[in-house]
């Protein structure tokens, strides 16, 4: 029975290009893992979208001085091409202004509301006279009462982690200059209070999985602090309307929709693909399990706040948006939550440009150089940093010269001496059987820790592999062999063209580009994986951008190589390039 696998993964705002923090910290291990899944069979959902809404996006329009619409699709049109550059295959990445995304948050709240968990609250809140508005969120910054921190935002501080109240902030001042005063404003309060019990046993009962930086951050705050009610409306325009009448003017707080983003994104995919109740299938599916890509900084949202409007609202919604009873909301499976990369041992930092930005990277590398180095240094369990001298040294010592030349020796020496054909092999010996065995166990280790998403672990046993498949290769000296007995040399190259084929497959979800290309190399038409196409949408919101997975048939194809022998190869070429040490200089140079 395949599984239902849901990837989600974290909506980046439209507020700066994706750089390679972002892509290592949760498209990247998101899509691995759902080529993974694919591979193995299963019925994989993999969503996310543009994070459209909120002061992250209204600041940045503002300094842009262009209006915020036209700010976001900027932004979001660049994701699209990123992610088709780079290989993130989501099955569908949408944005948060879209009528679907609208009306399933609203459901929420209003499912949420119906079940006594929503409750209004007059507070006081910062007010700018001049611009006769309140400035909610980061337009307001200060010194953070809890920390001491100086850049705290009035709703939240980065540097202790805490929710702020924002009255209590001292020396605030407004980003834009104005002058501020406290007024009070009336806004809906989640009462996690009274679902923190769910919460913290849906954490225990997934302490044996979950990672230790990730669920014992978040239950030991639980345990210590509790949970508390929180305000999920804001005063602002820009943003998803509050469904509730006499409440015209306030919105959605941010992150409270940004997250049903997960179930409305399923929601959309079903509907274009014209089977509009397969969101089901992952959402109301007891035995489908849900991954969530985050980074650290993402993750009380994800092992928390989300966790607790999926509880609090589930059932409710399922009546009132699918017209359905008894049916629950999945809750995450995993939320494998990374750390964060630096760059040359300083902060990623957009606005100071320290940064490498995907899709300009992309411009100069292929895309699977990229995601190797991004794989091999991915910040699972602790900060790490990305190197440019490093990057160029891990191409060329272990993707160009282990994987990269073991599949060239082997291709190029049959491809010549046996006219472009599998040679057909005598009885294996020994030492090939051991190698094909060897490879076969490749399979399960590496998709054990593919499963408990240990990917650089994954990776290393695919590079390992490869480099026992070398010296097998050496051992055997198919050149010297063919001089005395071509028989046996054809024997040894049909093992190592097996043994690669195999290989291909263990590689392919990091490396896909590499892996198809040797696929097709090795003869065979169908490809591997689907095929990604951005697409036009319109509804009442206007146009946007959506970029789409058409499925191939991967498969089944996590399995040992079954090639045959008198199959015809194509003519081989490098699978990857050697970079110029000097080009880390060149590099280094575009920083700050
Ligand atoms: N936009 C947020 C960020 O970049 C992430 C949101 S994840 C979501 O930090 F699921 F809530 F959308
Ligand atoms: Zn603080």
């Amino acid at each position: 029975m395949p599984k239902n696998i849901l990837i989600a993964i974290a909506w980046p705002y439209a507020n700066a290009e994706i750089h390679v923090g972002n892509i290592t910290g949760s498209h990247l291990p998101g899509d691995i893992v759902a080529r993974y899944h694919r591979l193995k069979g299963n019925d994989v959902l993999m969503v996310s979208g543009t994070d459209s809404h909120g002061t992250p996006v209204t600041l940045r329009a503002d300094a842009e001085g262009k209006p915020v619409e036209e700010v976001y699709k900027a932004y979001h049109d660049g994701f699209l091409e990123l992610f088709q550059g780079l290989g993130i295959t989501y099955d569908l990445f949408t944005t948060t202004h879209t009528e679907n995304h609208f009306k399933v948050a609203q459901s929420i709240f209003l499912a949420l509301k119906d079940n006594g968990f929503l409750y209004p609250e007059i507070r006081p809140q910062w007010y700018s006279p001049s611009a006769g508005k309140f400035l909610p969120d980061r337009y307001v910054e200060g010194t953070c009462y809890i920390c001491g921190a100086e850049d705290a935002r009035s709703d939240q501080c980065d540097n202790c982690g805490n929710v702020l109240e924002p009255e209590k902030l001292i020396n605030p001042h407004a980003k834009t200059g104005d002058a501020l005063e406290l007024r009070d404003t009336e806004h809906f309060f989640l009462d996690l209070s009274k679902l923190e019990p769910d919460v913290a046993d849906f954490l225990r009962a997934r302490q044996h999985y979950m990672r230790d930086t990730v669920l014992g951050e978040s239950l030991r705050k639980i345990e210590s602090e509790g949970l508390k009610p929180r305000p999920i409306t804001r005063d602002l325009d820009w943003g998803i309307p509050v469904p509730v009448e006499g409440w015209e003017g306030k919105c959605l707080y941010v992150w409270f929709e940004a997250v049903i983003g997960y179930l409305s994104a399923a929601i959309e995919w079903a509907a274009v693909n014209d089977t509009p109740e397969r969101w089901e299938d992952w959402w109301t599916n007891p035995e489908a399990r849900a991954f969530y890509f985050i980074g650290k900084d993402n993750i009380f949202f994800h092992t928390a706040l989300w966790p607790a409007e999926l509880m609090g609202a589930g059932e409710r919604f399922v009546e009132i948006f699918a017209e359905e009873e008894g049916k629950e909301l999945t809750l995450p499976y995993d939320v494998p939550a990374n750390q964060f990369m630096n760059l040359e041992k300083q902060k990623i930092s957009g606005s100071k440009n320290w940064a490498v930005w995907g899709r300009d990277a992309l411009s100069r590398y292929d895309p699977d150089a990229l995601r190797y180095y991004l794989t091999v240094n991915m910040p699972e369990s602790r900060d790490t940093d990305w190197d440019w001298d490093e990057f160029i040294a891990r191409n060329n010592n272990e993707l160009v010269a282990t994987w990269g030349n073991l599949v060239n020796r082997v291709l190029s020496f049959t491809f010549k001496n046996w006219d472009g054909l599998v040679p057909t092999p005598q009885e294996l010996r020994p030492a090939d059987e051991e190698i094909l065995a060897t490879i076969e166990e490749g399979f399960g280790k590496a998709g054990e820790l593919l499963e408990r998403v240990k990917l650089r672990a994954a990776l290393n046993q695919a590079m390992h592999l490869a480099q026992e498949v070398n010296k097998y290769l050496d051992a055997a000296a198919p050149w010297f062999e063919i001089k005395s007995d071509k028989e046996a040399a054809g024997t040894t190259l049909y093992t190592a063209l097996r043994a690669i084929d195999s290989l291909k497959v263990i590689f392919a979800p990091f490396l896909p580009f590499a892996s198809q290309q040797l696929h097709s190399d090795l003869g065979y038409t169908e490809p591997l994986f689907g095929e990604q196409y951005i697409e036009k949408r319109a509804d009442s919101l206007g146009e946007h951008s959506v970029l789409r997975y058409k499925a191939g048939d991967a498969s089944g194809r996590w399995a040992v190589s079954t090639l045959e022998a008198g199959q015809a190869l194509q003519k081989p070429k490098p699978l990857f390039k050697k970079l110029e040490p000097g080009l880390a200089e060149e590099e280094r140079a575009r920083l700050g």
